[in-house]
């Protein structure tokens, strides 16, 4: 099964308007092989969708309840008002910091597709985790206690983002990639069935220009979400071409 390469960008808690320049030159390089997006940070969703033209926009949380009493959260139809076309949810920083469960996930997840929004739904394991040979069991459980309710590759993708490879640098084997992602959509399978074929499960950990191709070219890899080096076109675009160049 050929699936389209995803490359988003996750932009975390960097970026003001005066980076909407970067939106634009990002906007601007995306060839039709690949599908790319950008999740901003809530304040610029709305100039960056101006400023984007094709190019999806989406947020990088979304809170599970339609409206009502919680501070300092934002709704699916806040998102889709402001201009996003997806969001993250599952982020391991958000699982971390803010203690999001998987239950949470799910309902965010499907809170967002009620509102007509696409979903990157994260899972991934510390490297204690790893270390303590549990990886695959944490990951596939996590699939199989966030995956939303009616998950379709329509609006849903998956993320396998090892905690210990975001932003240090490091990132796993080829083979390991290759290993995470077969029991992945394994999991997917026994959840979903053949749906499972047609999900995008995109790789995020340390991503750049010059391991993309690497890590993009691996079994069951459909992508990637990187955040470092999705803050600037200069770095982000290899990137996206190196997606391309294993779409033509
Ligand atoms: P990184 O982050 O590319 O900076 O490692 C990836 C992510 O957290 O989505």
């Amino acid at each position: 099964m050929m699936r389209r390469k995803l490359v988003a960008g996750n932009w975390k808690m960097h970026g003001l308007k005066a980076d909407l320049g970067e939106v634009r030159a990002i906007a601007a390089a995306v060839p039709a092989e690949v599908d790319a997006a950008l999740c901003v940070p809530f304040t610029l969703i709305a100039g960056a969708a101006d400023a984007a033209g094709a190019l999806p926009i989406g947020a990088q949380d979304v809170h599970q309840s339609d409206k009502g009493a919680h501070t300092g959260c934002i709704s699916a139809a806040m998102l889709v008002e402001a201009g996003a076309l997806l969001t993250i949810v599952g982020h391991s920083e958000r699982r971390a910091d803010q203690h999001e469960t998987d239950a949470q996930v799910k309902a965010k997840a499907e809170a967002a597709q009620k509102a007509g929004l696409r979903v990157i739904l994260c899972i991934g394991e510390t490297l204690e985790e790893r270390d303590a040979g549990l990886a695959e069991q944490v990951v596939t459980g996590q699939v199989a206690a966030s995956l939303p309710d009616g998950a379709s590759a329509d609006w849903l993708a998956l993320a396998y983002e090892p905690v210990w490879a975001i932003g240090t640098g490091r990132t796993p084997t080829e083979a390991d990639v290759a290993a995470m992602h077969g029991a992945i959509r394994a999991k997917l399978r026994e959840l979903i069935g053949d749906e499972a074929e047609r999900v995008q499960i995109l790789y995020g950990g340390s991503v750049n220009g010059s391991n993309a191709v690497a890590l993009l070219g691996c079994e069951d890899v459909d992508g990637a979400l990187v955040g470092g080096a999705s803050l600037t076109a200069e770095k982000f675009v290899p990137i996206i071409e190196a997606a391309a160049s294993l779409s033509r």
